[in-house]
């Protein structure tokens, strides 16, 4: 959601003079500098942010959740989101980028990226997080390649409290070169030994110098079957399964988990990239046929302002599609239903919702949609982003 600000900020200007930037109402976004950028593997970086003192509250973070940010420089702009691999008591805000292939902005940032300069970022978001004020006796985690990045934040965490949770870590990675946060994991196995183990699966090599326990393969349907019947570990002893990766694993995973009782509300999971298998999709048993209306008119109700449309409904995949390529800008990130920056209230009319997972039923009953994957059916439609 958003939220009204009218603070100053301070910063230098091209000729590193002080000047006062002002950032009057309605911002969702700051600029952050850049305070540091540590290589983490030959393919990737932590990049800490510094956070003014009057923006603290601001970028408070539940471990887990990702910041959405946007860099501009004179040539390019790039809207990514990254998770956040610090924890709250560390007192630090910093996201792990790591280069993918054709990613211009992973590259840009792996490259040439450079300490003091700014990156407008929005208020941390995301639902890969544990529920607060809770403890668990044992949590499992899987994580693939850079899908350590917010597992990490919630190990650190657990870790930091002493509630004697403990803690599983499935990690896979193509080589041992590519493991992100290999000697901190490392450290945190030799200082938690009692508490917290990490599993290593790497894929596409047979070397492995630095790691305690390894196996080399994919940790697929097969093997985990291995682990609960020859190896004897019982999935069901875990009262929470994290999951972050791409998406064949995450399907793999929660079907797995599904299959030896593990239920819906006790796997939390997040996907790298937008979701495009039709396991996400909404059950055709359960999604009544609608029939859409020819055009709606559709009122967005966000930070206090009503900004409305006429749809022709065939013209456009979704509302927010449609108010996007009418300049109007509202919250969005990934665009296929799994972020939920674009949740919003369906105050009268109704709206069909293509993916809806990354909801939970309450929400969905209170009326909540996600607008990237909703379209009208009903003449007039009110969406609100302040509820
Ligand atoms: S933009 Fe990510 S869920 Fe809609």
């Amino acid at each position: 959601m958003q939220k009204n600000f009218c603070i100053s900020l301070f910063s230098t200007d091209f000729f590193g003079k002080l000047v006062e930037i002002k950032i009057l109402k309605y911002s969702s976004m700051y600029p952050l500098k850049i305070q540091s950028i540590q290589r983490n593997t030959p393919q990737s970086v932590n990049i800490t942010f510094e956070v003014p003192e009057e923006l603290k509250e601001f970028y408070q973070f539940v471990p887990g959740q990702y910041l959405p940010i946007t860099y501009k420089n004179e040539i390019n702009q790039w809207k990514r989101s990254y998770s956040v691999c610090s924890s709250p008591h560390e007192g630090k805000l910093t996201i792990g980028i790591k280069e993918i292939e054709n990613g211009q902005f992973s590259t840009y940032a792996n490259r040439f990226l450079k300490e003091g300069e700014t990156i407008w970022i929005e208020k941390p978001q995301g639902r890969f997080v544990l529920p607060e004020n809770k403890t668990f006796k044992k949590v499992v985690l899987f994580a693939g390649g850079s899908g350590i990045t917010p597992c990490l934040s919630i190990i650190k965490d657990i870790l930091s409290k002493n509630d004697q949770t403990q803690l599983v870590l499935f990690y896979s990675n193509r080589e041992e070169s590519q493991i992100m946060f290999a000697s901190e994991l490392l450290e945190l196995e030799n200082q938690f030994g009692d508490r917290f183990v990490v599993y290593h699966y790497i894929t596409h090599s047979q070397e492995a110098k630095n790691l305690k326990n390894v196996s080399f393969g994919f940790l697929d349907k097969n093997e985990l079957l291995h682990l609960q019947n020859i190896q004897k570990l019982d999935f069901r002893e875990f009262d929470k399964c994290l999951i972050c990766g791409p998406e064949p694993m995450v399907v793999d995973y929660i079907e797995f988990l599904q299959s030896v009782g593990i239920g819906k509300e006790d796997i939390v999971f997040e996907l790298f990239t937008a979701s495009t298998s039709s396991f996400f999709e909404e059950k055709a048993s359960e999604s009544p046929i609608f029939q859409k209306t020819d055009s709606s008119l559709v009122k967005v109700l966000i930070d206090g302002q009503i900004h409305q449309l006429n749809l022709r409904n065939d013209a456009y995949p979704n509302i927010l599609e449609a108010f996007l390529e009418n300049d109007i800008e509202l919250p969005h990130s990934c665009k296929k239903g799994s972020c939920v920056s674009c949740m919003c209230k369906v105050t009268k009319g109704e709206v069909k919702m293509e993916r809806s997972f990354a909801l939970s039923q309450e929400e969905k009953d209170e009326g909540y949609v996600l607008l990237c994957q909703s379209t009208a059916i009903s003449e007039e439609v009110e969406v609100n982003f302040d509820l």
